[in-house]
């Protein structure tokens, strides 16, 4: 497994597809602090990178997805860790950039979804897919693959990334991979680790109580919960053919998500 820190290797390695390394080329963009959800991702792109093919994961906490009262600074950090998890699920090469070889000084150049994003997490985070579509195009300009595989957790980064990808007329297929849960329902996210043993027993506890259209729990603040079109996330329609029940809620200062799907 090859680890590249700076821009112009990584595209040199990922486009000229020398050294071993064929197409098709599958990149998992990822934050880090991996855990069994993005290990389901890498497995995916592996499988669907095959024998031949190319995994590539980068692991880069995006300044740009953040708002200024956010927890960049202490979102979890586990290189090493990373590493081991990427080697073990059969990635080809890990990138992972610093900050400023992705924003150089005076950066100034950002993508703006303005539909799909408006509504959830966008309300609730403004510019934060504003970032993320920034980074993901960087991050799909740099590495050039055939395709990336996203979790089904983030809902609306999806929504997101699909309409970037159909309005920029991106080339890469956006794939998509089922949320990994905890036993108890809870769905892993590397902020699960900023719980405390109390605020934890309680996320699964709503989770459940959600599902029964229940909204409150103690310790949990709704941020939202919201029944829309799973397609358009516009409000329930007559074309409406699948419903997506989507939530975000605080325990203490962490803020999670999760959403489910049902049959309109
Ligand atoms: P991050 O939160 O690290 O998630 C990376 C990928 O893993 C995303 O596609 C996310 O949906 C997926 N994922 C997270 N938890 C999961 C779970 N429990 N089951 C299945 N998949 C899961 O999402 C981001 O990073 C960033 O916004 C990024 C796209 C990398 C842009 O910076």
């Amino acid at each position: 497994m090859k680890i590249v820190r700076t821009v112009s290797r990584a595209s040199q390695l990922c486009r000229a597809v020398n050294e071993g390394l064929g197409r098709p080329v599958v990149l998992v963009p990822t934050m880090g602090a991996l855990h069994a959800g993005h290990v389901s991702l890498m497995r995916k792109a592996r499988k669907l990178a095959g024998k031949s093919g190319t995994v590539v994961v980068s692991i880069f906490v995006n300044p740009t997805q953040f708002g200024p009262k956010e927890d960049f600074s202490r979102y979890p950090r586990a290189f090493a860790r990373d590493c081991r998890l990427c080697a073990d699920a059969g990635v080809d090469v890990v990138f992972h950039p610093e900050p400023n070889e992705m924003y150089q000084t005076g950066y100034s150049t950002f993508v703006n979804e303005e539909r799909v994003s408006l509504g959830l997490c966008g309300k609730s985070r403004p510019g934060h897919f504003r970032g993320v579509c920034t980074v993901v195009l960087k991050l799909f300009n740099i590495v050039g693959p055939d395709m990336a595989v996203f979790g089904e957790k983030d809902y609306q980064q999806v929504a997101v990334i699909r309409r970037m990808a159909r309005d920029l007329n991106l080339p890469t297929k956006i794939v998509t991979a089922p949320t990994v849960r905890e036993i108890d329902g809870l769905a892993l996210s590397s902020r699960n680790a900023f719980l405390s043993a109390e605020e934890r027993a309680r996320p699964a506890d709503l989770a459940r109580r959600v599902k029964r259209e229940i909204s409150t729990a103690r310790l949990a603040k709704i941020d939202y919960v919201e029944v829309l079109d799973a397609d358009t996330l516009d409000t329930p329609g007559e074309g409406t053919r699948q419903l997506v029940i989507a939530c975000a809620v605080y325990f203490g200062k962490t803020r999670l998500i999760d959403n489910m799907r049902r049959k309109a």
